[in-house]
């Protein structure tokens, strides 16, 4: 028996929220420990739809404790409004279900308006360039953290304390403004703000590291839910198109407070093609037919922002880089039916750059833009896949796909999920049991 850690070994909207709903009934406690309500992960219920910004998955399953690490960044009127969203739709949230960390780092207004501020005017703020981000204040709030003027959940309990760091925060950013033309803000209003959540807020906060020790120490299941994926990673992405924190496995550790050794399995949610939302490189994107085929049938629209989401070739080279960055035991399979009827299929191995073959993505922006994939070609199949449950119900193509995946990127398929609905899903490998 064994904790696990559930991460996108791509750009992202693998389906790392219904693997982690599917997951969850094996588990006692489901820990979010980076990226904040930039993420969106939809879980799919007998027809009913969930989307989770910041909740982590778990959430929705009655008995289960969800915890929200230091990690991640909380914009606490979003967390108020995903809360109020949730019970609507019949689940219930408090302290009984649901721990912050009071040492995570809150998200303001006013990083929200400089992340927009930043993207509309990339061509003079940001030297020329625009990342595309969700817009909701994510990199300007980690800014502050790495800074150390960051106002913390804990904060909100000690309104004296909160003053002056408030003061300071302003005094940085209100520099910042002037700057860039924009208006001062009051410290009147910050605190105003802060105050105006606070009593929602703090129910909820806990000694997150303590909790998780002791629990870990009972015997208790923990399940990590990664946001964004591997090539969104600060380090190990396609920087500068990337988002603000790291996404690797790496990080449920530091961003959850438990040590390194007690992680566990790793499980790389991996979409059966590519997907890319927001700039950035993108070797293997089809701008023709296909790409649309595969958007249309995958439904490939940002969960967040509604953006459409650039669709591509499955790349084995990058998903084999993540299965080393994050240290992956098994992959999970996803959105294998959006191939179907397909009559055939590319996999990249490998691309060709300036003439020379490599088998890795440079860390160079200037290659990663010039990189050319190397395709080898498979037969497609024309049986549906949708829903599948067994192994025995995949045509063999599928199978075989399937099987060169595996082979490419140097790890096993532990799940394999054929639908949005929970319970479409294959197990071939328990990896709480691995
Ligand atoms: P996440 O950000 O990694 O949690 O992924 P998103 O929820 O943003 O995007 C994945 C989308 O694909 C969601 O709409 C899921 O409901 C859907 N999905 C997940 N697994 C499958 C699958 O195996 N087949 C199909 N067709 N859709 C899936
Ligand atoms: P989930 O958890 C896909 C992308 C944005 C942009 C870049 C930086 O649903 O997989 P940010 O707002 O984080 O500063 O934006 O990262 N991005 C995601 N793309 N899935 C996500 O989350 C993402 N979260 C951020 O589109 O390119
Ligand atoms: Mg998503």
């Amino acid at each position: 028996m064994t904790n696990v850690v559930v991460i996108g070994s791509q750009w992202g909207d693998e389906g790392k929220g219904k693997i982690v709903d599917w997951l969850s009934e094996r588990a006692d406690i489901v820990v979010r420990f980076q990226g904040g309500h930039n993420a969106g992960h939809t879980l799919v219920i007998d027809g009913t739809s969930y989307k989770l910004s910041l909740l982590p998955s778990g959430v929705v399953r009655p008995g289960k404790m969800a915890v929200i690490g230091n990690g991640v960044v909380i914009d606490p009127h979003a967390l108020c409004a995903e809360i109020d969203k949730l019970e609507k739709q019949g689940v219930t949230i408090t302290p009984d279900n649901l721990r912050i960390a009071d040492n995570a780092t809150l998200i303001l207004s006013l990083h929200r308006e400089l992340d927009g501020i930043r993207e509309d005017a990339a061509a003079s703020t940001n030297g020329g360039v625009k990342i595309g981000t969700t817009r909701r204040g994510i990199g300007p709030a980690y800014e502050d953290k790495v800074g150390r003027r960051a106002i913390r959940v804990m904060d909100l309990a000690d309104l004296e304390t909160l003053s002056a760091k408030v003061e300071r925060l302003l005094t940085h950013h209100n520099a910042l403004r002037r700057g860039l033309g924009e208006t001062e803000i009051s410290h009147d209003a910050i605190m105003q703000e802060l105050t105006s959540v606070a009593d929602r807020v703090l129910p909820f906060r806990d000694t997150v590291w303590l909790m998780l020790d002791r629990e870990r120490r009972a015997g208790s299941r923990i399940l990590f839910e990664g946001a964004q994926g591997s090539l969104l990673d600060i380090d190990h992405g396609t920087y500068p198109f990337v988002t603000s924190s790291n996404t690797v496995a790496g990080q449920a550790a530091a961003g959850s407070g438990m040590g390194p050794g007690s992680l566990g399995y790793i499980l790389g949610i991996t979409k059966a093609y590519t997907t890319r939302v927001g700039e950035g490189p993108f070797p293997t994107e089809l701008t023709d037919e296909i790409g649309q085929f595969l958007g249309e049938r995958g439904r490939e629209f940002g969960t967040v922002t509604g953006r459409k989401r650039r669709c591509g070739w499955f790349d084995a080279a990058l998903v084999r880089q993540s299965v080393a960055t994050n240290g992956i035991t098994g992959i999970a399979l996803t959105k294998l039916d959006v191939l179907d009827g397909l009559d055939e299929l590319k996999i990249c191995v490998g691309y060709t750059l300036d003439g020379e073959e490599i088998d890795h993505l440079p860390a160079s922006q200037g290659q990663q833009a010039r990189v050319v994939p190397r395709y080898i070609t498979l037969e497609g199949w024309k049986e549906s896949t949708v829903g599948a449950r067994k192994w025995a119900d995949l045509p063999a193509q599928a199978i075989k796909y399937v099987r060169q995946v595996e082979e490419l990127i140097g790890a096993p398929v532990a799940l394999l999920s054929t639908s949005p609905e929970r319970d479409d899903t294959i197990l071939v490998t328990d990896p709480f049991e691995d």
